[in-house]
């Protein structure tokens, strides 16, 4: 039976326990040149210093134009190496390794002209916002991915998860829905797997690289394909949502989200695959039967630590780690949810930076 607090290796990486820190963009930290800032610093060494098994960076974007929004970090300019080498420090002195998620937001970033890989019209604008890419120009970002990753290895992390979930740009080539191109990257993975292949290539094999990868893209069956489809190209799979997600697969009364249930079935697919969990796990507890349950190797706690930064050092010594009650002061999705206070627990506050 697996416990949290098992260690574990993904690839060339090695994993002291089963807690993670999922990708948290820090809303308003960096400006518009995508420097990371002290407020990053101090943001990821109290992270590291709470003893998860790893921590994956918030989005960090690859080219300027394909940001998600204004103050993203960014890795698209060798300028950029000196700060993320500050980040993997304050990570590897507490013994964390530290991935960088690159990122392309494609047409749900703030390119009104956006890059995708067919005409796409939002559901609700009436002006198409997306633009078929050209093949010359899929090369270019395919370059432009590999360059951040380099960056990433120049400034001493472990290695970089791809963006390919949650409508992003891979997420738009994996999704039939909008990938409509008559071209050879019809065939859905096709680019991400050039991608993955081409950052082997230049940054080795000790170089760790994976991909956070939708379940429902838009069904299971279509996530399932795609994992099975890029699975000799990664050395782990951190799976969650899609561009657009049926998740009526999962069965109703399946006792964690259907991310989690995804995650699940793309273990039992790929069982020497490791393979991350995610979404609404607030307890060492959850955690721990979400584990048993599923057989999964790695339960991300996202909005857990923002609660609390010792969140994985408290649940592996069975202390209370504090709750997120899913209000959504934290930032995300900031439309929803009910305005409770964090378990009395103080806020993360993302416009005065770190908080004690
Ligand atoms: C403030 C905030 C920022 C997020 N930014 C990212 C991101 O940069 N990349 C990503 O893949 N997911 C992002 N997410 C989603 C989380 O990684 C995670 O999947 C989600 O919060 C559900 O997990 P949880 O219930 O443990 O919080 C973000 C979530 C939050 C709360």
């Amino acid at each position: 039976m697996k416990q949290l607090s098992d260690s574990f290796r993904m690839g060339p990486v090695a994993v002291r326990n089963r807690i993670a820190v999922p990708p948290m963009v820090c809303f308003n930290w960096a400006g518009d040149d995508g420097f990371v800032t002290e407020n990053h610093i101090n943001h990821y060494r109290s992270l590291a210093k709470g003893g998860p098994g790893v921590i994956f960076s918030e989005a960090v974007c690859i080219t300027k134009r394909g940001r998600l929004q204004e103050t993203q970090l960014g890795l698209w300019d060798d300028a950029h190496i000196e700060g993320w080498k500050r980040l993997a420090d304050v990570c590897h002195e507490s013994g964390v390794p530290l991935l960088a998620q690159i990122h392309h937001a494609g047409v749900n970033g703030i390119d009104e002209n956006a890059e995708c890989p067919s005409d796409f019209t939002p559901t609700h604008r009436d002006q198409t916002r997306g633009y078929e890419i050209t093949l010359d120009r899929i090369v270019y970002l395919r370059n432009a991915f590999v360059k951040a990753a380099l960056r990433a290895k120049a400034a001493g992390l472990d290695g970089v998860e791809l963006h390919g979930c949650h409508g992003y740009l891979l997420s738009q080539f994996l999704n039939r829905q909008v990938n409509h191109r008559t071209d050879e990257y019809a065939e859905e993975t096709l680019f991400v797997k050039e991608i993955m292949e081409s950052i082997r290539i230049a940054c080795g094999k000790d170089f760790c690289v994976g991909i956070r990868l939708a379940a429902y893209e838009p069904t299971l069956e279509d996530g399932l394909r795609h994992a099975r489809e890029l699975a000799p190209y990664a050395d782990f799979m951190d799976i969650s949502y899609g561009f657009t997600s049926d998740t009526s697969a999962c069965p109703k009364d399946f006792p964690f989200s259907a991310a989690i249930y995804g995650a699940m079935e793309v273990k039992k697919a790929l069982p020497d695959m490791p393979v991350f969990g995610v979404d609404g796990i607030v307890s060492g507890g959850m955690a721990q039967a979400a584990l048993e349950l599923t057989g999964i190797d790695g339960i991300d706690v996202g909005r857990g630590h923002l609660v609390n930064y010792n969140f994985a050092r408290d649940a592996l010594a069975g202390r209370d780690t504090g709750t997120c009650l899913h209000c959504k002061n934290c930032g995300w999705n900031p439309s929803g949810g009910p305005d409770h206070p964090c378990a009395g627990k103080k806020l993360f506050d993302r416009n005065q930076g770190h908080r004690p």
